[in-house]
């Protein structure tokens, strides 16, 4: 089996979301698809709102989502059948793991889905949302709902009052899961309760874990290289080698750079290796060292440069540049290995309320990188992770904004 084949499934998995509007479905539905596929699996989400918006047009009236609208209620679900659809051919073909992102907000809806989905072969499990806080639906109507198609042109509060409006349509349908018989994570926000029921299997335990974990509150997480080494000066790879003296200078740029940022509350983490902690240690603020966040481990080719490894090993060499995602050094690590031994250091940082700073390593922070900006997980080994930079990445509703802070020295 070649290294970078997503990962085997015994069965296609069907992720179905279920809740109001305005209930984080779209946001968990992205980050969940994000997840998996930095995990190596091949996974997509289906919003069945973007098929609507596609057949139907962007901007509809709060009425085409009354329940007692025989035309509207006809329109969507002609928008839900072709998403399952799509979806059920996707997993018939290379697709492993489908997310399909809908109200799903009744019995006979969801009794569709999954009929669908188990004659295609594949196994089913809802995510429900529940959140009745009115100040938490307020602001995810105004960070999600306001920039999307739907509302664009229209004045704000207006567009509140109307999407309002079509919640109130779709409370009047809804019926919250209580089928005993199905696979189910029910997430009750406003309690910060997870109601699990026949959870079976490896996959559906991870992905439990992971939603129940997510959550909204913006903060930014602070990923920097440590301050050059003499490993670095040398151009070797791995080791455990301090700081050179411009290392150091980095190291006071990067206190600098925390003490304005005036976030009292902020978790460092460190590898275990002297370059990070020595980087760390002149925050003067408490750390804590991880050896999971240890640079990708050379094996044979510790403390070499890549000419050497040219040299010395050649077969080596063209197999890690023919495959660098998949290419494990002889005894040692791929960023495979690495990308898979920090899936807890993930859920970790969505678990965070506050600002996370990992003063860490090139391939590690590729892998963290890459997870956090969405980048396909063919590209993380060639991401470019610059010396003496903070790259500040904050999640939103719809993606990660990013603001690189060259701090010098130049090396
Ligand atoms: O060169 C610094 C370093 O952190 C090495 O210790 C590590 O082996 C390397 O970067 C990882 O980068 P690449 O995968 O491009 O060799």
């Amino acid at each position: 089996m070649s290294l970078s084949t997503p990962l085997r499934l015994r069965r296609p998995l069907v992720v179905v979301m279920v809740g109001l509007p305005a209930r984080g479905k779209t946001y968990i539905a992205r980050k969940l698809a994000g997840y998996l596929s930095w995990l190596g699996y091949s996974a997509q989400v289906f919003n069945v709102g973007n098929y609507r918006r596609d057949r139907f047009g962007a901007q509809v009236p709060a009425s085409f989502f009354d329940p007692s609208n025989s035309e509207g209620v006809e329109s969507r679900r002609q928008a839900a059948i072709a998403a399952l659809q799509d979806m059920v051919g996707w997993l018939r073909g290379e697709g492993q793991i489908g997310i399909y992102d809908a109200t799903n907000s009744t019995h006979e809806r969801r009794k569709l889905v999954r009929e669908q989905c188990e004659a295609a072969g594949a196994a089913v499990m809802f995510v429900e949302t529940i959140c009745d806080d009115a100040d938490i639906v307020e602001s995810n109507i105004r960070q999600t709902k306001l920039s999307a198609p739907d509302y664009a042109g229209v004045d704000p509060d207006a567009a509140v009052a109307d999407f309002r409006s079509r919640i109130a349509h779709y409370e009047r349908a809804y019926e919250p899961i209580d089928e005993p018989d199905v696979t189910m994570v029910k997430l009750l926000e406003v309690d910060h309760q997870v109601l699990v029921q026949r959870l079976s299997g490896y996959l559906e335990g991870r992905i439990a874990h992971f939603v129940m974990n997510l959550h909204i509150t913006p903060r930014p997480n602070w990923l920097t290289r440590h301050g050059e080494s003499t490993a670095n000066v040398a151009h070797v790879v791995g080791t455990d080698m301090p700081l050179t003296s411009r290392g150091a200078q980095y190291a006071d740029a990067l206190k600098t750079f925390l003490d304005a940022q005036a976030v009292p509350d902020v978790s460092i983490w460190t590898s275990t290796l002297q370059r990070s902690i020595q980087t760390a240690d002149k925050l003067t603020r408490p750390t804590q060292p991880l050896k999971v966040l240890d640079e990708i481990d050379a094996g044979i080719c510790d403390g070499m440069s890549y000419a050497q490894i040219e040299e010395q090993m050649p077969g080596e060499f063209a197999r890690r540049k023919a495959n660098k995602l998949g290419y494990r050094y002889p005894r040692g690590e791929s960023y495979e290995d690495v990308i898979g031994r920090l899936d807890p250091v993930i859920i970790e940082l969505e678990r965070q309320q506050t600002p996370v700073l990992v003063v860490g390593h090139q391939a590690i922070l590729r892998a963290l990188y890459g997870y956090l900006t969405g980048r396909p997980r063919s590209e993380v080994p060639h991401l470019e992770i610059p010396m003496h930079t903070v790259m500040a990445l904050t999640p939103r509703a719809y993606g990660c904004e990013e603001v690189r802070h060259f701090l010098g020295p130049e090396v």
